[in-house]
């Protein structure tokens, strides 16, 4: 049976299932970084469209254990390419591969490219692709000796909205920012704080969460592309989701105290349609006044990729604020130092890119 699987970044996976479920669609299978599902067109479209927190959704053209290079060859050869690629559609295969005996991707990727072009060739010798035609991805995502021979139905990563075409040093991806919202549990009656809201992608997640935006209104996916797609589904999904948006307003407030970060955040919140549900303002994050019980979500600099003099007391006049306010306050930071009387406190563990964070929570 052919499936959809989501993949995503470690830690998410239960929001993941959750955003699948919400739509109807049947989970089939769950492991680390992705969800399965079932396969039909109509949902195809909806999980590109609806997807917050996955990074990618593809065809699961094959799921078979695989131990060495020869097999991997002989599975992806094994395959009818022919229903989904084109003749002469450029390829681009790629591999990553983890806690298995085939450890070499830059093979996995040459020897899957010959392997699809071979079945798909069927003994003729020459094989040409058009540079006109928009090239189809083929991932081979081998874990634990599990190899995944996945179509790449949503090309870029679907945490590029399209909103966000300004950012300042070290922006948060757009999926990362809706995780951390929908981690937090924020309920939409009460007000929403970032104190430290650079280019804005935490509120402007949040706003398009509470006003029901879908995330991928704004772009396009390489499914749109597969000769064998029908455009009516994606014009059909679009329209629903449009019906879908509500129009009510919300306290969500951001302040940064960098000006020109502050005019980024209006602008990328303007091309995601939310600004009128947003407050920005400049200021600095030590003399808010927060409005009582307001659930504060913020992401200040880490020290390493945006330099700050005085950080250990920033973290310290976070804290302050938080705990002398009374407010909800969660807080995604590396910094060792954060917070200081951790008993108030409870962590979950996320990697933001490359990086080990932890997603600091303190409840009222
Ligand atoms: C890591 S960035 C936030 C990135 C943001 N989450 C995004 O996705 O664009 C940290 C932000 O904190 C701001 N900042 C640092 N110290 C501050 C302070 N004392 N008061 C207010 N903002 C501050 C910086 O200007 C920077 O924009």
């Amino acid at each position: 049976m052919t499936n959809f699987v989501a993949t995503c970044i470690s830690g998410v996976e239960s929001l993941v299932r959750g955003e699948l479920e919400r739509q109807d669609i049947q989970i089939t299978y769950g492991q680390d970084k992705m969800a399965a599902f079932e396969w039909d067109m109509m949902t195809l479209t909806r999980a590109n469209i609806w997807s917050r927190v996955a990074n990618r959704i593809y065809i699961e053209v094959e799921k078979v254990d695989v131990t060495s290079l020869e097999m991997l060859f002989a599975v992806v050869e094994s395959i009818d390419w022919s229903q989904w690629i084109p003749l002469g559609t450029p390829i681009i295969v790629s591999a990553t591969t983890s806690r298995s005996v085939v450890t070499h991707t830059p093979s996995m990727q040459s020897l899957g490219k010959k392997a699809i072009i071979r079945s798909l060739m069927k003994g003729d010798d020459f094989w040409k692709e058009n540079e006109h035609s928009h090239p189809i991805e083929v991932f081979l995502l081998l874990v634990n000796d599990e190899l995944h021979v996945l179509i790449n139905t949503s090309g870029d990563a679907l945490h590029k909205r399209g909103y966000r075409t300004e950012a300042g040093e070290a922006p948060l991806k757009e999926s990362l920012a809706a995780a951390l919202v929908l981690f937090s549990g924020w309920k939409f009656r009460t007000p929403l704080y970032d104190p430290m809201c650079g280019s804005g992608t935490i509120l402007i997640e949040a706003a398009m969460i509470a006003r029901n935006i879908a995330p991928g209104l704004q772009r396009e996916f390489d499914y749109l592309y597969f000769p064998w797609y029908d455009l009516p589904y994606h014009e059909k999904a679009i329209k629903e989701a449009r019906e879908k948006i509500f129009a009510k307003s919300y306290q969500i407030f951001g302040s940064d105290r960098d000006e020109y970060m502050v005019d980024i955040a209006c602008k990328n919140a303007s091309r995601a349609g939310v600004l009128d549900t947003i407050q920005f303002r400049e200021g600095d994050m030590g003399s808010v006044s927060f409005i009582p019980d307001s659930h504060i979500i913020t992401n200040p600099p880490y020290g390493k990729r945006l330099w700050d003099e005085n950080l250990e007391e920033l973290y310290e006049t976070l804290e302050q604020q938080i705990l002398s306010n009374n407010l909800s306050g969660w807080v995604i930071t590396s910094v060792e130092y954060f917070p200081k009387n951790q008993k108030n406190w409870t962590k979950k563990n996320l990697m933001n890119g490359a990086e080990k964070c932890q997603f600091w929570r303190k409840g009222i």
